[in-house]
């Protein structure tokens, strides 16, 4: 009943683009389970698109947050900084995989942090073009909407899209698309639209999340990586929905074995406090200019995801 009363008071406004998957009013929630508010307790598979990887309210993370806002709130990281931003670039970079020495900057959104990757691979290389997949999600800003290799709804009256974005085929067996499909496809960009002396970055989710939990077979991640060693392009993945154990190891870049340049993390990162995080090689990342990466808001996230 109160269910339906919040729904209809939603309805008249909340915008319709912000959709709507269920019409459950979250009253609490507590590790795996939610209670509505017309008491019906629920299993939570959702937990928040893959953000609630500590499950909801995790003791240690509550704890965090109470403390710290009895410390302070906001000091600006790049102004006067604190433990706790240097110690969680300290862990992210050490758990990144590949030996080449990393580097972390902080933003607070995925999109935010999949802008910063571009920005990054953008400066080291000089280069303006960027290559994501078909059914890709990085986000919902216009850079990251020109990434995202999905229509209807992430696109569709959105446009115009920044330039120098291509999309390739992304390798899918249950669609009839094999590795080397999707590879032969980023070879006709390179014959058709961009020579790969122009692209900066070819970015990838190690499993898509959007485009329906597919998962990059083991020899397209590795003829990916080879490619764009073979042409100085920079290889980012997004880990922003696979990161934080959501596949069973901290990275899913993690099961196929290779290093990416530059990596995007968010979600799980703070269990649903607004952190993300990109982490490349420190080669790489330093690329930009001090002042050119960054955000203001951070102090409270980062002392929860080091919880
Ligand atoms: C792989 C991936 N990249 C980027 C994003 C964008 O993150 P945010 O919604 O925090 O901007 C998401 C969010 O669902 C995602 O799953």
């Amino acid at each position: 009943m109160k269910n339906q009363q919040l729904h209809e008071r939603r309805s008249k406004v909340i915008a319709q683009g912000m959709g709507a998957l269920y019409p459950l009013y979250v009253e609490k929630a507590e590790n795996a389970h939610v209670w509505d508010v017309d008491g019906n307790k629920y299993i939570d598979f959702a937990a928040g698109i893959a953000v609630t990887n500590t499950g909801h309210s995790h003791p240690r993370i509550t704890e965090a947050v109470k403390a710290q806002i009895e410390n302070f709130s906001h000091t600006c990281a790049m102004v006067t900084p604190y433990e706790s931003f240097v110690e969680l670039a300290e862990k992210l970079t050490e758990l990144a995989p590949g030996d080449t020495e990393k580097k972390a900057i902080f933003l607070t959104t995925g999109a935010e942090a999949v802008e910063n990757a571009v920005k990054v691979a953008r400066a080291h290389t000089g280069r303006s073009g960027v290559i994501a997949f078909k059914g890709g999600f990085h986000g919902r800003t216009n850079m990251t909407m020109g990434l995202t290799g999905k229509v209807a709804p992430y696109k569709a009256g959105f446009g115009p899209f920044p330039n120098e974005i291509f999309h390739a085929p992304y390798p899918n067996a249950f669609h009839g698309i094999s590795t080397q499909d999707s590879l032969q496809a980023l070879e006709d960009l390179f014959a058709c639209d961009i020579e790969p002396s122009r692209v900066a970055a070819i970015i990838f989710e190690p499993v898509q999340g959007e485009g329906g939990f597919y998962q990059a077979p083991q020899d397209f991640a590795e003829a990916v990586r080879a490619l764009c060693d073979k042409h100085g392009i920079l290889l980012i993945a997004d880990e922003i929905q696979t990161g934080f154990a959501r596949t069973g190891k901290m990275f899913a870049t993690e099961h196929i074995g290779i290093e990416p340049d530059l990596m995007t993390m968010a979600k799980g990162i703070a269990g649903g406090f607004p952190i993300s995080a990109v982490v490349g090689k420190a080669h790489v990342i330093d690329s930009a200019l001090p002042g050119g990466l960054g955000v203001l808001t951070l102090v409270l996230h980062l002392v929860v995801s080091r919880a």
